[in-house]
């Protein structure tokens, strides 16, 4: 039916009004991108959380002071989707991994504690006051040690380690894209280049808050664009998955 939206919600289809899904826009309009379209399902994501592991002490707190004290604390990925990161880097068994987009070092503190002692995080973050909140908690994890905070451009990053080809190129086996979206085509392109064969690329908000099926601003347009490519590149596989915000999960071939 035009202008509505059927879901699929315990085996029951439920037609979501127009207006109720013009409102879920709005307020998307409203507020921070990071914030998913999809709260009609807020139930079974709750559920889905709530029979998942539990948060630690110091990553609630984490959470908790994130959300007291920063206006944009709905760019933390959240428990489901840092789970799914710390299960990836688990069952991949990645030593060493690189974040883009640390912000308060929620995401980084999941991922970290699936690595082993010998292995390295290296996470990236521009904004000086976000990397201080990150390394006050880093500091406080028994995983801390095994965390590289970079206060710099993500491009920048990449462009450096690319060119360090004949010495000592790094190479990852998990690259977690989480930094600014219209440059996530381009992040796309640089990290395939510094992963091993088997590795993973996972971006955060890979659906934009639904607004990947009619990208009209710039972030919409490049997000979509790298859904484009990835799934047209025959160098990767990879699914998308529609927890929270939508994670793209690519494995280099
Ligand atoms: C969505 S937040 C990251 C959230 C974090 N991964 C988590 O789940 O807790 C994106 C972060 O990327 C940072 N950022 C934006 N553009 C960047 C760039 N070009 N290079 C590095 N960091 C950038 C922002 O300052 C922001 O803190």
């Amino acid at each position: 039916m035009a202008g509505s939206a059927y879901i699929n919600y315990n085996s029951k289809d439920l037609l979501i009004a127009a207006s109720d899904y013009a409102s879920n826009r709005l307020m998307l309009e409203s507020q921070q991108k990071d914030i998913m379209i999809f709260n009609i399902n807020s139930e079974i994501e709750e559920y889905c959380k709530n029979h998942s592991e539990q948060e630690e002490e110091l990553l609630k707190n984490l959470s908790l002071e994130t959300t007291a004290n920063l206006p944009e604390y709905r760019m933390l990925c959240g428990s489901l989707v840092g789970n799914a990161l710390r299960m990836l880097a688990s069952i991949s068994q990645a030593k060493n991994i690189l974040e883009l987009g640390t912000y308060t070092g929620y995401s980084a503190l999941h991922m970290v504690s699936a690595i082993p002692p010998e292995g390295q995080l290296i996470t990236c973050e521009i904004n000086k006051d976000s990397a201080n909140f990150a390394e006050k908690y880093f500091n406080k994890s028994s995983h801390g040690h095994k965390i590289k905070l970079i206060n710099d451009y993500a491009n920048n990053l990449l462009d450096e380690y690319i060119s360090n080809k004949n010495t000592s190129r790094p190479m990852f086996d998990m690259i977690f894209v989480d930094a600014d979206k219209t440059n996530y085509p381009v992040y796309y392109e640089k990290s395939l280049q510094l992963l091993h064969s088997g590795g993973l690329i996972v971006f955060d908000n890979a659906l934009w808050g639904g607004e990947v099926l009619e990208p009209l601003n710039p972030e919409a347009q490049a997000i979509d664009r790298l859904n484009s490519t990835i799934i047209n590149d025959n160098r990767v596989t990879n699914v998308l998955l529609y927890i929270r915000d939508g994670i793209n999960i690519v494995r280099k071939i």
